[in-house]
């Protein structure tokens, strides 16, 4: 007999940043990701080196991909999951009232620059974090990986 699935068996997220410029952000959102049970990490147009900083050896328990490109990137999205851009934009709708998906992958930008237009326009949804300045890339992350965890739930 087939089993039913539940529905909170139909569910992932991913997380990653587009050009990030230091290897401690990356790091530190990679630990909030595998804490939190994120299924993958990536980079965007960036490579990251293995830190001996990294006691939890993240590397070895969730994948860290690797796009060259963000044409390589998007063709990669899955079916049925939205990208969700994680940015202070006058699109973006606060993370309070959002209703996160299902299967998600969240996008965040550069320290330097943001998320580019063109990554922008590809967003199922933009979402901003609260302040009037911006966040730390990895602090955004790590929070907006939280607020997921908060309302649909880590292990039920
Ligand atoms: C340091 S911020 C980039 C700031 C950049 N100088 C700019 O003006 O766009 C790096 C990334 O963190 C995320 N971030 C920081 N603060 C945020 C906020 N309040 N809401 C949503 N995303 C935020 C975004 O993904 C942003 O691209």
């Amino acid at each position: 007999m087939r089993r039913k699935w539940d529905k909170k068996e139909e569910r992932y997220f991913g997380i990653g940043i587009y050009r990030p410029k230091t290897q401690e952000n990356l790091g530190t959102l990679w630990r909030t990701a595998l804490i939190y049970k994120a299924s993958f990490i990536f980079v965007i147009e960036a490579k990251y080196n293995k830190k001996s900083s990294d006691v939890m050896k993240a590397w070895s328990k969730i994948p860290l991909f690797q796009y060259e490109t963000m044409e390589a990137f998007l063709s990669t999205v899955p079916y049925s999951c939205k990208l969700v851009g994680i940015e202070m934009d006058k699109n973006a709708v606060p993370i309070k009232d959002y209703t996160h998906p299902d299967r998600a992958i969240y996008l965040l930008g550069s320290e330097d620059h943001g998320l580019p237009k063109e990554l922008k326009e590809k967003c199922h949804d933009l979402v901003y974090l609260p302040g009037d300045n911006s966040l730390n890339v990895a602090v955004a992350g790590s929070i907006s990986i939280f607020d997921r965890i908060n309302k649909l739930g880590l292990d039920d």
